[in-house]
């Protein structure tokens, strides 16, 4: 049987905070959830099934595919251990790969001296039988071997997205304090989001929330929007039924739907940058663009998200200006949202309470290293703090 149908354990990695929204994507495209840890959530299936997670998992990172577990305790069993996996199989001898890992021995103080160890492996046992070394190096656009070690548990993975999923390859501009596309997608899966009702996005920076809004509600598989992946370059990929998957998944997305998609920002440089990679994911026509105050962004009847991710002033000085923002955007909330359910995004919980509502629901996320909340506001009339 080739490595391609034989089935294994599938480990989808993902930022802290996004756990809940991955295991609802795994179990809605039709895959088990095995166990779960803080970042990452454990399923199976082939490799073939990997290229499938890959287009359609809006909230993860990395999809692995397990190849070998065993135990090792020093990194010299860990290098006979790996250069006993039949590499030749996978690694084609002209091919390039590179290692990543994820290491807690006691005999490892740099896990760099690990994914030494585990290059050499791989390269002594292609070298072995084919005369021939591949390339090895650090960049993740082609083969990635995935090392995972604690203690003396090891598991060896084939990282079939190579680069992380949430370099979906729409936003080409880069602006400041952007966020990640994948974390975009968990905070509007977060608010119930599904194509019902309106999305409005004031503060709309680079586009992120907005343009995963409208991929979420065509259904479109965020991943058809990248055209490389890690296990392209592995022997055996087929690129005929990869294609073929692909036009599958594509004719599964819906050519509209019902509600609006609102995203305005004060910076007019904000907007271009948005509506150029909005372009890009081919969802510009599903948006509504415009340069303004967020106050003046238009809010359409008929309900359903109002988001906004407004800057948390990480710089001194900045607080001040942005309280006054904050509780601005709870008088926007107030007056122009009645309908809705709003949001607010933040990594800066003082600032947040200047919005002077009663929050719903609190969501932590990570912004990178930055704790976060989506805040949700149910903006009713009744509903308000006295
Ligand atoms: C943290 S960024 C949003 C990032 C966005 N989520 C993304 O993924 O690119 C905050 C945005 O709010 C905008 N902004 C700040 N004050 C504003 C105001 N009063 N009205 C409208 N937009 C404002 C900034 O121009 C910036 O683009």
């Amino acid at each position: 049987m080739s490595f391609w149908t034989r089935k294994s354990r599938i480990v989808i990695t993902c930022a802290k905070g996004v756990l809940p929204f991955l295991k609802q994507e795994i179990l809605s495209s039709g895959f088990p959830v095995l166990s779960q840890g803080l970042a990452e959530v454990e399923t199976e299936g082939t490799m073939e099934d990997t290229l499938r997670l890959n287009l359609l998992i809006r909230t993860g990172q990395h999809i692995l595919f397990l190849l070998e577990s065993f135990h090792a305790k020093t990194p010299d069993e860990l290098y006979k251990r790996i250069s006993r996996i039949s590499w030749e199989d996978y690694i084609p001898e002209d091919g390039y790969f590179s290692v990543t890992s994820s290491v807690n021995n006691p005999t490892i103080k740099d896990s760099r001296f690990a994914n030494v160890k585990c290059k050499d492996a791989v390269v002594d046992r292609i070298k072995e039988k084919s005369g021939r070394r591949p390339d090895s190096g650090s960049e993740r656009n082609r083969i990635v071997v995935h090392l995972y070690w604690r203690r003396d548990l090891c598991q060896i993975f084939l990282d079939t997205s190579g680069e992380p999923l949430s370099k979906r390859g729409y936003r080409m501009i880069p602006l400041k304090a952007p966020m990640q596309e994948t974390l975009a997608a968990a905070v509007d899966l977060a608010t119930g989001w599904t194509g019902n009702g309106n999305f409005v996005n004031p503060m709309c920076g680079s586009g992120t929330l907005a343009i995963e809004a409208a991929l979420i509600a065509l259904g479109r598989a965020p991943g058809l929007l990248r055209s490389n992946y890690s296990f392209m370059h592995l022997k055996g990929f087929n690129e005929s039924s990869w294609k073929t998957l692909r036009r599958k998944i594509r004719a599964e997305a819906k050519d509209r739907f019902d509600g609006r998609i609102i995203a305005t920002d004060v910076s007019q440089q904000a907007v271009e940058a948005a509506k150029k990679n909005a372009m890009t994911a081919g969802v510009d026509r599903f948006i509504e663009f415009g340069v303004c105050d967020f106050s003046e962004t238009p809010v359409p009847n008929g309900g359903g998200v109002v988001m906004l991710n407004p800057e948390y002033g990480e710089r001194l000085g900045e607080e001040d200006k942005l309280k006054e923002t904050y509780k601005k955007i709870g008088d926007f909330f107030k007056k122009k949202c009645q309908e809705y359910k709003g949001y607010v995004f933040t990594g800066n919980l003082d600032l947040a309470k200047k919005v002077g509502l009663r929050t719903n629901r609190r969501i932590t996320f990570f912004n990178g290293p930055i704790e976060c909340r989506l805040l949700e506001y149910e903006l009713y009339e009744g509903s308000r703090k006295k």
